[in-house]
């Protein structure tokens, strides 16, 4: 029996519950089970524990009462009649046997788990696991990568683990209606999240940039295709049935931007991403390694990208992106993109109040929070550190979105309490994609999503304007749980 408004057993409950544990224990299947049992329901039986000759006798359960058969080893019933004096209705038999559950579920909380279908998955480190072991090094190798020694991609998930969640337990009011529904230039959209351009996917699937987008567009979330994408915007936006963002990289030669820009237009783009944060270069060294010095060129590369004449396997289709040496931009190409198009453009890469302030002098129509997930510049710190000085600058004149290592649901709504109006993820839903195409995209917003409900009603918020940074708090310390010896977990 349990005390009403307690969930602490009376001390004769605890007796029965030994007496029940002691009575399974003897069982000879539970020798197989003892491994999985946690260990504070050992403890208590441990002393008491019987030697090999299993009882046969049933004991109620501490629950309901029913009396319970112990298991044979064949997973049945060890008794195959019932004792006298039983009533056969109430006899609960044991169920056969089952599977045991993983005994290294700890390590997979932390590390992902090779699932083999989206369903199973916890969290979007399962995705990630599954990709890896998926995919060719040298294309892994391209997604994991951060500049450097990982100082900006570490920043990027300490920044989000440093701050903690204020919840609200009660309201004044019965909550009514409950909806994530966010707007951006008009647009309507069922989620703040959305897909960050991420350069040739088909790398990680066939299904590539065009999968990414149906997902995209069953869940109501929007998708921004990278300049260098593995397929073409039309092809993407034939998939979607509907017209998305496009990021571009810029050329000193303006008339391929213009070009690029007339196309995508065309084509039925309204927003086009500006993305600034690779213009002074990265030091990405994983993929220097991983292509043993000849780059592109090796053999590995050109045996699949090039296997016979005529035949060229496009890393990306980009129409027309950067070629050598960046020039050096000025905030004056602010102005040439946005009057290039009657397109909204959103200016990718900005981590300080100042350059969020230069780039809507400029004519920027929105300001975009990024530092490429930790694949720019080095000993950045987190974009979610950077986030309340551009939200303090830009004064709510244009949307803010914000990306870099946004893994939960629970990031999605700090980033939202700080500011932001739209959080991107970049590696993780490629790590959906690449494991099972686009139903593991869809799987991978599904549980950030899920993750991210569960935050608005511990918060008992039922919209996104609601959330705010009454809800954060920043801790003295990051709490960070993931370790990346192996490579996986940030
Ligand atoms: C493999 C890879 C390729 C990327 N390619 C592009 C790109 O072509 N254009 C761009 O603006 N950003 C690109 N990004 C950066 C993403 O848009 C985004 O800023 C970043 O992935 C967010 O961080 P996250 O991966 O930690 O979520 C790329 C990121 C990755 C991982």
């Amino acid at each position: 029996m349990t005390r009403p408004g307690s969930d602490k057993a009376h001390p004769e409950q605890g007796a029965s519950r030994r007496k029940f544990f002691k009575f399974l224990a003897a069982s000879p299947l539970a020798a197989l089970a003892y491994s999985a049992w946690p260990s504070r329901l050992l403890e208590p039986v441990a002393g008491e524990m019987l030697p090999s000759m299993p009882s046969t006798e049933p004991l109620p359960c501490v629950d309901c009462g029913a009396p319970v058969l112990p298991l044979g080893l064949d997973g049945g019933p060890l008794a195959t009649s019932l004792p006298p004096g039983l009533d056969p209705t109430r006899v609960v038999l044991p169920a056969r046997r089952q599977e045991l559950p993983p005994q290294q579920a700890q390590e997979e909380q932390l590390m992902g788990s090779l699932i083999e279908s989206p369903d199973d998955a916890t969290n979007v480190w399962d995705f990630e696991r599954v990709t890896h072991e998926n995919n060719l090094a040298q294309h892994w190798d391209y997604l994991h990568m951060g500049v450097d020694d990982y100082e900006t991609r570490v920043a990027n998930r300490e920044g989000y683990q440093r701050l903690m969640v204020r919840p609200r337990r009660l309201s004044t009011e019965p909550a009514t209606g409950f909806s994530t529904a966010t707007e951006l230039f008009g647009e309507q959209f069922n989620s703040p999240l959305f897909l960050c351009p991420v350069a040739a996917l088909q790398a990680y699937h066939t299904q590539g940039e065009a999968g990414a987008g149906r997902a995209a567009q069953r869940a109501g979330v929007l998708q921004v295709q990278s300049h260098q994408s593995s397929q073409t915007y039309e092809e993407i936006a034939e998939a979607r049935g509907a017209p998305h963002w496009f990021q571009i990289y810029t050329n000193p030669d303006w008339n391929r931007n213009q070009r690029v820009i007339n196309r995508v237009v065309a084509a039925g783009c309204q927003t086009l991403v500006w993305t600034i944060d690779l213009l002074g270069g990265s030091n990405r060294e994983l993929s220097r390694r991983s292509l043993v010095g000849e780059g592109r060129d090796s053999e590995l590369c050109q045996q699949c990208h090039q296997h016979q004449e005529g035949y060229v396997r496009a890393m990306n289709v980009d129409p027309g992106g950067p070629a050598g040496e960046r020039p050096p931009y000025t905030w004056d190409w602010v102005n040439r993109l946005k009057n290039a198009s009657d397109m909204n453009l959103v200016v990718k890469g900005i981590v300080t109040a100042e350059e969020a302030e230069l780039a809507i002098e400029h004519g920027a129509d929105g300001i975009y929070v990024s530092n490429h997930g930790g694949r720019a510049v080095n000993s950045l710190w987190s974009t979610i550190d950077a986030l309340p000085e551009v939200v303090a600058a830009v004064r709510g004149r244009v949307p803010v979105m914000i990306d870099s290592g946004v893994r939960r649901g629970g990031d999605v709504f700090k980033a939202l309490a700080l500011g932001a109006d739209a959080v991107g993820i970049g590696r993780p839903y490629v790590w959906g994609l690449g494991g099972f195409g686009e139903d593991g995209v869809d799987k991978v917003i599904d549980v950030i999503m899920d993750e991210f409900r569960m935050v608005m009603r511990q918060t008992r918020t039922t919209s996104i304007d609601q959330i705010t940074s009454r809800f954060v708090m920043e801790a003295k310390n990051p709490i960070m749980t993931r370790r990346n010896e192996l490579g996986f977990g940030l």
